[in-house]
């Protein structure tokens, strides 16, 4: 994962921008970070240990106009100093972060260490560096140069790198790289997304797979096709996206700032283009075998979309997680329509998926947050979110986005779409009214001092309920750092009941739909066993030991569901004293496998 930052422009405090962007991209991972800066003759360097948020006074560079930045997510090499990008060449004269891994870095170190080069570090981006040196030997100019030996990576790398003349290079495989223009000063920006640059520029434009970049040190972006070296065009498109939010608006943390969004995010969704999800139903339906496909969250968002498509549309849909689609390799065929729920756009084992879908024809839907993504561009059918930055590391609002755009699509192939719309306006009302019910608020609250001092924390579903109850689990285990486990309610008995005893919390969704009862029966079967129930229901039954009331929304129940889970995460999270919105160890955009 990782984030990378570069400046070249006509204000002289170059390190400070680059520290404002790195900050809006330490999502991205917060092992530690590295900036440097170009003096036009030296190149001046900090790196630490640590998130780059908590950096305030203490960094002093010298005052320039170029100025590079990264913030890590380890892959290659533990979380030191010596590890954090950007690395320098021997001579001094570039330095380089990366976004990414070098697959084939343990061949390309081996050649290079008998060549006689020394590396400081355990990182792949360090080979980089040492190849580049290597092939500078006999290749110039310096892009050529960096174009071969970029060429010699395998996997999926983004570089950037500041030579000391302030002349700013990257490279773009897998790894996004988006370009900013402020149009009134010239000043360029590059950067892994376009939010963390979106109040300075007015422009911007996304750099392809295998596209090289120069900013020379007049001041121009120039683009270089990295298999051939020819120079590319391009046109500056203007930035549409709105940079006013990244505030916490009063809350303690983003993530409730961000749960507490969640009405007007599902009401973004009821004001789809119509036009664009009837187009997408009918692909839907004409679909030979319809896949819906995701990691983590978007994962659990994926299976809900498919449980949707089957329940209301009557398709033939099936979820897939991202990182384990290869025996369905064989399966796919042109015909097939594949949808990719994902807030980055970006990860990279759904984009391994896509690409292999696109390969054989298969048509590619996705629905994702972040402006400008890979999987947009990718997709016959690109829809967006439109759920505004999300600054927490866990996702809650853009989940709920993912689910409700998931109901409304498998409501839209029924032929229902206006009924899907009303359900939704109502959802979005009641989930209103809950999360400014201070009375409820706290019932969670007082159910997460609880469990805070449990060791397991297991939660039951089935039917509509089991993959936001996993989402659950997902957000109790980001959060918490506890073991959670979600469990379909059917399959309890089969070999989770062995678990069971006094003091242990199950969280169970009940609604009022054709599976009650069995779950009903598998609440029993656990409080026999001395289980403690939470029970999130929209009716006060006999066995609760525990009751979070939510309405009674029909068959958008358990899009309902998922809000006081996630805001039992929340204040499991501040009553341990973790970190709410950077959890340890997990980053937010996962570009790597
Ligand atoms: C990371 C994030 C998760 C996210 C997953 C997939 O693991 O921490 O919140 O669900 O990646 O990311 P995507 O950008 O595809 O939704």
């Amino acid at each position: 994962m990782c984030g990378i930052f570069g400046y070249k422009g006509t204000r002289d405090n170059a390190s400070e921008i680059v520290v404002e962007g790195l900050k809006r991209l330490d999502y991205r991972g917060y092992d530690s970070w590295g900036v440097g800066v170009a003096t036009g003759s030296e190149l001046s360097v900090q790196k630490q240990v640590g998130k780059i948020s908590e950096v305030h006074d203490g960094m002093h560079f010298p005052s320039a106009h170029t100025a590079i930045a990264h913030t890590r997510w380890a892959t290659t090499g533990a979380v030191t100093q010596a590890n954090a990008h950007p690395h320098m060449s021997a001579d001094g004269s570039f330095i380089l972060a990366q976004n990414g891994i070098v697959e084939n870095f343990s061949e390309l170190k081996k050649s290079l260490r008998e060549k006689g080069y020394e590396f400081k570090s355990e990182t792949d981006t360090e080979v980089i560096v040492r190849l580049i040196e290597e092939v500078s030997k006999t290749e110039s100019p310096f892009l050529e140069a960096i174009r071969q030996a970029f060429l010699q990576l395998e996997g999926r790398n983004t570089i950037i790198i500041l030579t000391k003349e302030g002349e700013i290079y990257a490279a773009r495989n897998g790894s996004p790289l988006v370009a900013g223009l402020d149009s009134h000063t010239g000043d360029i920006f590059l950067s892994s997304d376009t939010l963390s640059f979106a109040a300075q520029a007015d422009q911007m434009v996304v750099i392809e797979n295998n596209q090289l970049v120069k900013v020379g040190t007049d001041q121009k972006l120039e683009l270089f096709d990295a298999k051939t070296g020819a120079s590319c065009s391009y046109k500056w498109e203007p930035i549409n996206i709105s940079t006013g939010t990244i505030d916490k608006e009063g809350f303690d943390h983003f993530m409730a700032k961000e749960i507490h969004e969640t009405p007007s995010v599902i009401k973004q969704i009821v004001h789809q283009d119509r036009t664009k999800m009837t187009q997408l139903a009918e692909a839907v339906k004409n679909a030979h075998q319809v896949y819906v496909v995701g990691c983590g969250t978007a994962g659990f968002a994926a299976y809900q979309t498919a449980f949707y498509l089957r329940v209301f549309g009557k398709v033939n849909a099936i979820s897939l997680i991202g990182a384990d689609v290869l025996s369905y390799y064989p399966l796919f065929q042109k015909g097939d329509l594949i949808i990719a729920p994902s807030q980055s756009g970006e990860t990279a084992d759904v984009i391994e998926v896509l690409e292999y879908a696109k390969k054989i024809g298969m048509q590619i839907a996705s629905l994702v947050n972040m402006p400008g993504s890979m999987m947009t561009r990718m997709s016959d059918f690109p829809f967006m979110c439109n759920a505004g930055p999300e600054i927490c590391v866990m996702s809650t609002k853009v989940f709920s986005s993912q689910i409700t755009w998931g109901y409304l699509l498998a409501k839209t192939v029924q032929g229902k779409y206006e009924e899907g719309r009303e359900n939704l306006t109502r959802l979005s009302d009641e989930i209103e009214k809950y999360l400014t019910d201070g009375e409820k608020l706290q019932q969670v609250q007082d159910l997460a001092a609880l469990i805070a001092s449990r060791e397991h924390i297991f939660l039951l579903g089935k039917y509509q309920n089991f993959a936001v109850m996993s989402e659950g689990m997902v957000k109790i285990v980001e959060a918490s750092y506890k073991h959670a486990h979600a469990i379909q309610a059917g399959d309890l008995k089969h070999y989770a009941i062995t678990l069971m005893e006094k003091g242990i919390p199950v969280i169970v969704a009940v609604s009022e739909d054709e599976v009650k009862n069995d779950v009903m029966t598998a609440i029993n079967e656990v409080r026999l066993r001395g289980a403690e129930v939470i029970a999130i229901a929209s009716k006060k039954e006999d066995n609760f030991d525990h009751f979070l009331h939510v309405a009674d929304t029909g068959e958008t129940s358990a899009l309902f569901n998922v809000i006081p889970l996630q805001l039992l995460a929340y204040y499991l999270a501040v009553a341990l004293g973790n970190n709410v919105d950077k959890p340890r160890n997990i980053a937010k955009s996962v570009t790597v496998k």
